[in-house]
């Protein structure tokens, strides 16, 4: 089975009946949200929050009840993939350009299962180009901002031309390239100081839980 998708399942068994699930986002995620979808039709009754519109669109129409954050009172279980995963389980997250949602609903959760194939797993964060979430007024100059802090800051475009990426929340993504982030708690903080960031995708001490897949078909939660 493609690692992605072992992982995936691995961590939809943590699921139980009447649970609170979040829904994350993501080409692993994709594979959570079909399993958990297979779940209910087969008689598991959840509720769950979704982390995007296109992760909402999937679940409804895998039968899935979504619900809204005024119809409960927390999040039991997330699974959501990751861009990178460090020894510390520190976690870059807004590859897909999500990671302002993710980061409420994680944040909303009492536990946050990350689920990766092998390749996400790194010593040190940096190499996968930080997403933050701006806001278009004034980009420019938050751009100039984000790259005083040492990186090369380069505004997200869709790849289809049509000018610059829009989220689901209607800001824009800075890609911010570091190549090594030595101190990912001061930078989350440094970065979330400048007027115009909504939020970056650092998600710091969130993690409960990270289960890999393998090339060899094997899948481990991490110790
Ligand atoms: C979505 O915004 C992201 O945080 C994804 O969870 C992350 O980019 C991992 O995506 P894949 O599972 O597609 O690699």
């Amino acid at each position: 089975m493609e690692p992605k998708r072992a992982a995936a399942e691995k961590a939809v068994a943590y699921i139980h009946d009447g649970m609170v699930v979040g829904l994350g986002t993501g080409t692993t995620a994709y594979w959570a949200i079909q399993q958990i979808g297979k779940r209910v039709q087969e008689g598991l009754h959840i509720r769950a929050i979704a982390t995007s519109s296109h992760s909402e669109s999937l679940a409804r129409e895998l039968g899935i009840p979504i619900v809204s954050f005024s119809e409960i009172d927390g999040i039991d279980l997330t699974i959501d993939g990751a861009d990178e995963v460090d020894l510390a389980w520190n976690v870059t997250k807004g590859g897909g350009g999500a990671l302002l949602r993710e980061k409420i609903v994680a944040s909303a959760s009492k536990r946050l299962v990350i689920i990766v194939d092998e390749s996400k797993l790194a010593p040190q964060l940096g190499r996968f180009p930080l997403p933050v979430e701006i806001v278009k007024f004034g980009h420019e100059w938050t751009l100039k901002r984000l790259a005083s802090l040492g990186c090369q800051a380069t505004l997200r475009t869709f790849s289809s031309g049509d000018g610059p990426y829009i989220t689901d929340n209607g800001n824009y993504i800075a890609d911010c390239a570091f190549g090594r982030i030595t101190n990912p708690q001061i930078l989350h903080e440094q970065i979330n100081q400048i007027p115009g960031v909504v939020d970056n995708g650092l998600f710091i001490g969130m993690a409960g839980s990270v289960v890999v897949g393998y090339r060899d078909g094997s899948v481990r939660e991490l110790e």
